[in-house]
């Protein structure tokens, strides 16, 4: 049994306003799940917070014609205020903007650069000639290869679940003008998570009581082999690369949003005046830590996230990983982005 427990929900990008798919996936289970421990009588924390770095918010920035800073300065808020109302429960909602997070994601960076993990490669990119932008993950929309899904975004199709490069769409376009973009080489620094792949297979084969929909797409990302990915991305919007070459680039969101989960407990912590108090929830092995999230996430908590965390070395892994299946309305997605 563990000592205590830490729940964290999935932090909701501030690009929108949060919807029923969000509540039924991740933050009613997690509230849930909490309360019924407390009642318990269990030592446990409940850690939430938004999501503003990444493409979601600078496409709709760009949509609404205003910066992204106004876009998350008024989703935060909202977000916040709305969970609050629903009665969802947390001990500390944080965000990525914030500056605790600017450091402790550079500093999770900054490690795994200084342990040589990282591999540096140049990478063929699509670029908009009429933008004058590389365009990563969601600025490239195009057919799935694996499904045929005709919206299918450059780093995931929604239909089926698998994960995506820009340059393996059929007939990709730009998220911002539609043109047909061109292709640049770019540097960037990769995630070997080939190299994890046995470490990771004996951790998720040793993890109990883990639903099967999440272990189903854990083995099928093993089965299909782990490969180099980057994590950072040419982008200006997001945590700055702490090195001098990273000039002009920031880190991936999936690398930084997870570790967001870190930040925020630090500053829970902080709050409480015991600053250090969020080492016990997030280096003590007998703490159990639960992530609550939607099944899109599952390959970055799974996968990702655990790969970071072992060779960081500093912090403990998930016990488990609640993913659920997404709710859908006439068929469809419930979803920020697509506005349905
Ligand atoms: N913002 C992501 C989404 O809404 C979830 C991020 S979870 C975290 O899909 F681990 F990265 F924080
Ligand atoms: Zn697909």
């Amino acid at each position: 049994m563990s000592k205590r427990k830490l729940v964290t929900s999935a932090l909701p990008y501030a690009n929108g306003p949060i919807h029923l798919g969000h509540l039924a996936g991740a933050y009613l289970p997690a509230d849930l799940y909490t309360r019924f421990q407390r009642l318990k009588g269990e030592d446990i924390i409940h850690i939430c917070g938004s999501d503003e770095h990444g493409v979601p918010i600078t496409i709709a920035a760009e949509k609404e014609g205003v910066t992204p800073q106004e876009i998350v300065d008024r989703y935060h808020e909202r977000n916040k205020a709305v969970f609050d109302k629903f009665g969802i429960d947390f001990d500390y909602y944080g965000r990525t903007s914030s500056e605790t997070h600017r450091k402790t994601s550079q500093d999770f960076f900054l490690k795994l650069y200084e342990q040589g993990v990282f591999k540096k490669k140049s990478q063929e990119q699509f670029y908009d000639e009429d933008a004058n932008m590389f365009l990563p993950d969601r600025y490239v929309k195009g057919t799935c290869p694996k499904c045929g899904h005709p919206e299918a975004y450059g780093d995931q199709c929604e239909k089926c679940g698998s994960s995506l490069s820009p340059t393996d769409l059929i007939d990709p376009v730009s998220a911002l003008t539609g043109n047909k973009p061109v292709v640049k080489s770019t540097e960037h620094w990769f995630i070997p998570l080939g190299d994890f792949q046995d470490r990771l297979q004996e951790w998720i084969d040793s993890r109990e009581n883990w639903k099967p929909n999440v272990v189903g797409q854990c083995k099928s990302w093993l089965d299909g082999g782990l490969s180099d990915r980057a994590v950072t991305r040419d982008l200006t919007w997001g945590v700055p690369v702490p090195l001098p070459e990273g000039d002009g680039k920031v880190l991936y969101v999936w690398f930084d949003a997870p570790i967001g989960y870190i930040s925020a407990t630090k500053e829970w912590a902080d709050e409480k005046g015991d600053p250090d108090l969020w080492k016990t929830y997030w280096q003590d092995e007998e703490t159990s830590l639960v992530h609550f999230i939607g099944k899109d996430n599952i390959v970055f908590h799974c996968i990702m996230f655990p790969a970071m965390l072992m060779q960081q070395g500093d912090f403990i892994l998930p016990e488990n990983v609640k993913a659920n299946e997404f709710l859908n309305l006439e068929g469809r997605k419930l979803s920020t982005s697509k506005g349905w």
